[in-house]
């Protein structure tokens, strides 16, 4: 029997999944999310750990974690966890990939429709009374979507699955930008694989689907955005730091890029006020890739048979590389 922390409250029935096994399961009970130092004595004593992309599992983390043999994110992307020092003290971390690939992806193209069509400015427009009749010229004149050219910077799962999307659906040629070719995506879907410079020049929607790291770390800089169409719109359902918010909020302002639809932000969960303050063509949301009902349950399912398997004895079913 071992424990197992989870830093947040999970479904029933995964709950019920460990117990079952024989785990003694503590499941934090609170809304807010779980402040540092509690996490710190929380993990003392557990050799499981079951955490959200929130929490910050860095060395002191899991150094005071003595006995933990298995951290499982509850999500894909894991720059939240120190992985070389997990990995260094023999700790296997996982994540959650694959479950929430569809999820995101329709939120990612949900978000490209939205500021390209102002749906939310046309929604507080009709809310507020002032639709008194069909204009040729109304005040929400969006951007055409459908046979644009979309622009993947991170073609992964994710950025695959919003290309296709992109393709079968909208009739976009797709170009993209990631670290290795992606030769599935360059047969199924005519993508193609161009330098970041040539993607932010000719692309009208530029969706971001890439992990942050050292190099994507502000990738997008006022350099970027002046490199980008005025009639272009940026996507970003990946991760905050990727864009300086500083030279976005600028970008936006000066007509540089037409428009936004962020799920994520520089310092979750604080928007900058720039951001807050436009409201022509910039839709908000707040972190909710995953969040349909079907994929947050995919998620939990994943994390806890990670964290069987590995206190099982087993290999883990999705260890971060
Ligand atoms: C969401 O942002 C995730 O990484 O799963």
């Amino acid at each position: 029997m071992a424990r197992v922390f989870l830093t947040c409250r999970v479904f029933p029935e995964e709950v019920a999944r460990l117990r079952d096994a024989g785990h003694s399961v503590e499941m934090r009970d609170a809304a807010e999310p779980i402040g540092r130092d509690e996490l710190l004595l929380r993990v003392k004593d557990v050799e499981g750990l079951v955490c959200l992309l929130s929490d910050r599992i860095d060395a002191a983390v899991i150094t005071s974690g003595e006995r933990l043999r298995i951290i499982a994110n509850l999500g894909v992307g894991t720059d939240n966890v120190d992985v070389p020092t997990a990995r260094a003290k023999g700790i296997v971390v996982t994540n959650t990939p694959g479950a929430l690939t569809e999820a995101t992806a329709d939120l990612s193209f949900a978000l490209l429709l939205a500021a390209a069509r102002r749906l939310v400015e046309a929604d507080a427009y009709t809310r507020s009374g002032a639709f008194r009749s069909w204009e040729l010229l109304p005040p929400h004149l969006g951007l055409d979507v459908h046979g644009k050219t979309l622009g993947i910077v991170g073609m992964g799962r994710i950025g695959t699955a919003v290309a296709r999307r992109g393709r079968r659906g909208f009739d976009m040629p797709i170009l993209y930008h990631n670290r290795h070719q992606n030769e599935e995506a360059e047969r199924d879907l005519w993508a193609r694989f161009v330098s970041f410079e040539e993607l932010l020049r000719e692309s009208d929607f530029v969706c971001v689907h890439a992990p942050l790291s050292r190099e994507t770390h502000h990738l997008f800089d006022r350099d970027a955005f002046r490199r980008m169409k005025n009639t272009a719109i940026l996507v970003n359902v990946a991760r905050g730091p990727i864009v300086d918010e500083e030279a976005l909020v600028w970008a936006l302002e000066q007509g540089e890029i037409a428009g936004a639809g962020l799920d994520v932000y520089e310092r979750e969960p604080a928007v900058h006020p720039g951001l807050v303050a436009l409201h022509d063509r910039v839709v908000l949301a707040p972190h909710i890739g995953s969040a349909t009902a079907e994929t947050r349950r995919g998620l939990a399912r994943i994390a806890v048979a990670n964290v069987l398997a590995v206190l099982a004895g087993d290999a883990s079913l999705n260890p971060v590389a």
